[in-house]
């Protein structure tokens, strides 16, 4: 009998074709490595909007990535949005879900990360790497980090070190 293939669900902010989106970009590579790897029925990566991210989607993952960038100090509307609309649902169901975060801004940054924690805190997920903060315009090397951090998200899961 085969094992499940495991999930991992990116829920990303921020314009089409937009610093956020190439980083999520990268992102998905970093699993498709994991996959080529490990085989396709060790790992998928499931990516959606956060304004159709659902408690479902959530359910059936086993690790999270949340991609935004930094609006107003703050994350952008949307991934609020999926806060908002998710955390009864959620909240009961996902404790200890593995999770990371990366964070686009044009000068800081750092209001989001503060609000994001505090906000995951209530649905008690795990923090298992270090948020990934891009300032500015993403450079290779934050496109590797990017590529880097989902991989290892994605391999976690197979491997169950989490
Ligand atoms: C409406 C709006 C508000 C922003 N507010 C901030 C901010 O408060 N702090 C900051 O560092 N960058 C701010 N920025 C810059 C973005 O965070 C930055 O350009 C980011 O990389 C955009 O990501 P995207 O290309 O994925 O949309 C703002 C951008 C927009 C459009």
């Amino acid at each position: 009998m085969g094992v499940r293939v495991k999930t991992l669900l990116i829920i990303y902010a921020g314009h089409p074709g937009g610093r956020t989106a190439r980083l999520v970009a990268a992102a998905r590579e970093g699993v498709a490595q994991v996959v080529d790897e490990l085989g396709e029925e060790s790992v998928r990566v499931c990516c959606v909007p956060a304004l159709q991210a659902t408690a479902e989607d959530v359910r059936a993952a086993q690790a999270v990535l949340l991609a935004t960038p930094e609006h107003f100090g703050y994350m952008a509307g949307a991934m609020k949005h999926f806060f908002d609309t998710t955390f009864y649902a959620l909240e009961p169901h996902t404790l200890g879900l593995p999770y990371a975060l990366l964070v686009s801004a044009g000068q800081d940054g750092t209001g989001t990360l503060t609000a994001m924690e505090r906000i995951i805190t209530g649905y008690r997920w795990k923090r298992v790497a270090p948020p990934l903060l891009v300032v500015g315009e993403p450079t290779p090397e934050h496109f590797a980090v990017a590529r880097e951090l989902a991989a290892s998200l994605a391999a976690g899961i197979v491997v169950g070190v989490f």
